[in-house]
């Protein structure tokens, strides 16, 4: 995960939005926060855990000028990430659903 969110962090596309909305330094406070919340999300989504009870389509309603271009990239770097942390099996699972979401989100917010 900090993998991903330094990756993203650092790239021209993404990392605007993450970083008006939690700030540059993975180690702080929010972002500490919403690494947490996104190891709840990701435990409930693989694994069937309760874990997380937050608000999904909420919380990309507020990412301003977020675009159809944002979740390619979003894709090709969790992608790429996935596969170097994980074995086939289970990257492919993460994979799965990061791609299931990213059409909802197009399909939610109409982008
Ligand atoms: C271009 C793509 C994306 C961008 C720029 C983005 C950005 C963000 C930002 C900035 C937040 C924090 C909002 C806040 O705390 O105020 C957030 C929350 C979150 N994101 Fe994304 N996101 C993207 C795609 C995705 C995808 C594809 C998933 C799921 C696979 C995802 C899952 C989540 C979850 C679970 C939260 C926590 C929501 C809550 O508050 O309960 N995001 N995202």
């Amino acid at each position: 995960m900090t993998l991903f969110y330094n990756r993203a962090i650092a790239d021209s596309e993404l990392g605007p939005f993450f970083i008006h909305q939690l700030g540059d330094d993975i180690k702080n406070e929010d972002w500490i926060e919403h690494i947490e919340l996104l190891a709840d999300f990701w435990l409930a989504e693989l694994l069937g855990l309760k874990t997380y009870k937050g608000n999904i389509y909420g919380a990309h309603i507020k990412v301003p000028h977020i675009n159809r271009e944002s979740f390619k990239k979003w894709i090709e770097l969790f992608t790429t990430s996935a596969d170097e942390v994980y074995v086939p099996d289970i990257s492919n699972r993460f994979k799965e659903r990061g791609m299931f979401f990213s059409e909802e989100f197009i399909r939610y917010l109409k982008i």
